[in-house]
């Protein structure tokens, strides 16, 4: 059916045309309008109810027009009356992402970040859900904060890490303890220096986000060192482009292997969110496996590599900071590099238990908390 319905509504062979508040006339297309009629969500489970599949011809309107503050198509099969807010057809009339409160802008720090890093105390994170929602927000924009007053507990570390999401395992299990092993698999489970990296590259997906709860240092040495791969990865894609991209687009190969487990997976050192903007970084000396890219390649991507890792080196980038007993550190495995400098296993006790989370259900803790979401 082609035509004019009421109120300026103009039925066409596809979709419809619908004049908007704001002076504009936008397009939607009938299947979109079917699918998104307000009726093909559950009020309870809020999930699509709708079945598009099951139309078993395109769906066309008998009429539409504009209703106070709705469009009201009238389908010509199922006679169903669709009411669309006009608010939704105006959010949706130019293409672009659903806006998402979880999307703050990353902000890059550099070495004397210590003193400005956003600090909670685990009461407040427990207890009070404006704490929790900075905290989540620090970890978008900052990617670290530091959690004070923990108990001394086991719980302590997944309880505090259970507020930003469910725990979830690696290879070393669900949480892991960073102390000196009497037969260590891990570089972290000695009291040698540790060189910055980020946490198991070679898991398919490295986990996002990781809680160090520091139970005892009172160790001489052993001063954590923390460096914003964005902020490094931003000055890199400025100072030499070409590299950049190189560090963009190769993937790299990781691995992790001991008795019982061989774990391998292929990561790019620099990762771009979908705007474009330096999301995270991959870096680990110790996990990486032989590269296996073609050698003339290499000529190329070894400098490029070695560059960004010496860039990453400079005193202006690294936070060096000692983590006391009762803090617990939080930060995106996927943007953060860590490390500590070496110290004497004998001088007294270190010990750090640690776990992960992800970044979407981050993301996810933060909308719940600070955003308005469609069915509310
Ligand atoms: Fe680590």
């Amino acid at each position: 059916m082609l035509g004019r319905s009421d109120e300026g509504v103009l039925l066409k062979e596809n979709g419809l045309d619908v004049p908007l508040p704001d002076g504009s006339t936008a397009y939607f297309n009938y299947y979109w309008l079917r699918d998104n009629c307000p009726a093909s969500f559950d009020p309870e489970t809020r999930e699509r109810v709708f079945d598009v599949f099951g139309l078993l011809e395109a769906p066309k309107p008998a009429a539409a027009a504009l209703v106070s503050d709705y469009l009201e198509v009238t389908w010509q099969a199922s006679g169903h009356v669709s009411r669309i807010p006009v608010a939704q057809l105006l959010q949706y009339a130019r293409p672009g992402q659903r806006p998402d409160p979880a999307n703050l802008p990353r902000q890059a720090w550099f070495s004397d970040h210590y003193a400005h890093m956003a600090r909670f105390s685990h009461e407040a994170v427990l207890h009070d859900e404006t704490a929790r929602r900075d905290w989540a927000g620090a970890m978008l924009t900052d990617g670290v904060a530091l959690i004070t007053g923990m108990p001394d507990t086991d719980a302590g570390l997944t309880e505090t890490a259970g507020l930003l999401g469910y725990v979830r395992p690696s290879y070393f299990g669900v949480t892991f303890e960073v102390k000196t092993h009497i037969k260590p698999t891990n570089l972290a489970f000695t009291s040698k220096a540790l060189p910055l990296h980020t946490d198991l590259p070679s898991e398919e997906f490295a986990p996002g986000i990781q809680y160090l709860h520091c139970r005892a240092n009172s160790v001489e040495g052993g001063d954590s060192i923390f460096v914003d791969g964005l902020a490094v990865a931003e000055d890199f894609r400025k100072a030499d482009p070409e590299a950049f991209q190189l560090l963009v687009e190769t993937d790299v190969p990781y691995y992790c292997e001991h008795d019982t487990f061989d774990m391998r997976a292929r990561q790019r050192v620099i990762e771009l969110d979908e705007y474009g903007n330096v999301s995270g970084v991959t870096i680990s000396q110790h996990h990486e496996d032989i590269f296996d890219m073609p050698q003339e390649d290499l000529d190329a991507y070894y400098p490029a590599f070695c560059r960004f890792g010496q860039m990453m080196r400079d005193p202006k980038y690294v936070m060096r900071f000692r983590l006391n007993a009762g803090e617990c550190i939080v930060f995106d495995n996927h943007r953060i590099v860590h490390g500590r400098v070496a110290y004497s296993a004998t001088s007294g006790e270190r010990h750090l238990r640690g776990c992960y989370t992800d970044r979407g259900e981050l993301r996810s803790v933060y909308r719940v908390l600070a955003g308005e979401g469609r069915f509310k």
